[in-house]
């Protein structure tokens, strides 16, 4: 796992040199998903494919950005899935955007998830680690060197509110939920990348971050492997929560394909207590 986490550092080095150097337009491919790649979604899927293919512990690389599953080796131990560059569009726009791994043994879903990582590209480069043997770790990258800054710990209850997806599309109940919050005195904080607003989340203690099902995309955006899965553990670690509309377990999650969606809810015990309630599913 440490041959993992170190590669990690690396490539999270060298994706940040890319975004502050390279051409920032569309390349002429769409994704798996049906969005169109920009090159820097395809320099970054590069960046990681390259520096995982050498480290024997890996059996296999799944990406976003690439259709099916990339073998490297029989005798390998770890399933890699990931999202070379979250919210890359925002990068245009210079917002922060941000790498997502999850670290799978075994069959792809959420059960088999042993670790997760994440990179923030913002005003300086963070990285969190989680394994099951604790709380998150987050560090944050000096001179080239990632230096340890502390175990991340979500408190019961936060004050942020980051809700996903078009408004326009969203149901009922879920309006009333996100109106509940803010007219009990939360305060909005959604970038449009998942990585940076589920990272503000973590370190200001807590709040919400959802991305539901809407009328135009009835199982979410957010995709489980590479996404929505290593995020739930990353939360679950630091003591919050991750479910669906159904108040399941995101972690009990099961894609029948690498690039299956999930509506998704991160946050604090209260906040999804109060999610819970507004669904109508059990707490
Ligand atoms: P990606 O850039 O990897 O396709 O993912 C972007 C995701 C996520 O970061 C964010 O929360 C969500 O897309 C926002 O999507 P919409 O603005 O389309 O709702
Ligand atoms: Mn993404
Ligand atoms: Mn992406």
């Amino acid at each position: 796992m440490q041959s993992i986490f170190d590669t990690i550092k690396k490539v999270a080095i060298k994706i940040d040199h890319a975004i502050k150097t390279e051409d920032l337009g569309y390349s002429d491919n769409e994704n798996p998903s049906g969005e169109d790649q920009l090159k820097l979604d395809v320099k970054s899927d590069y960046i990681i494919e390259q520096a995982f293919k050498d480290i024997s512990i890996v059996k296999a690389l799944v990406s976003e950005e690439k259709e099916g599953v990339l073998e490297l080796h029989d005798d390998g131990k770890y399933t890699i899935c990931y999202d070379p560059l979250d919210g890359s569009s925002l990068a245009e726009v210079n917002l922060s955007v941000g790498s997502i791994f999850g670290i799978y043994e075994g069959e792809l879903k959420g059960e088999n998830l042993v670790a997760s990582a994440y990179v923030v590209y913002g005003p300086r480069i963070e990285l969190m680690f989680a394994t099951k043997e604790g709380k998150p770790l987050h560090y944050r990258a000096n001179e080239g060197l990632f230096d340890f800054i502390g175990e991340v710990t979500l408190d019961e209850k936060g004050k942020l509110n980051a809700p996903g997806g078009t408004q326009q599309n969203w149901c009922d109940y879920h309006k009333t939920f996100v109106d509940d919050l803010f007219a009990e005195g939360y305060r909005l904080r959604y970038s449009g990348g998942m990585v940076p607003d589920l990272h503000q989340i973590l370190l200001k203690g807590g709040g919400i971050f959802s991305y539901p099902g809407t009328s135009d995309k009835p199982n979410g955006k957010l995709r489980q492997l590479f996404e929505v899965i290593p995020f739930a553990f990353m939360y679950e670690q630091a003591g919050g929560q991750a479910i669906n509309s159904k108040g399941m377990r995101l972690m009990e999650l099961v894609p029948a394909h690498p690039h299956d969606t999930s509506p998704c809810f991160f946050g604090s015990n209260y906040e999804i207590g109060k999610l819970k309630e507004a669904y109508g599913v059990k707490a």
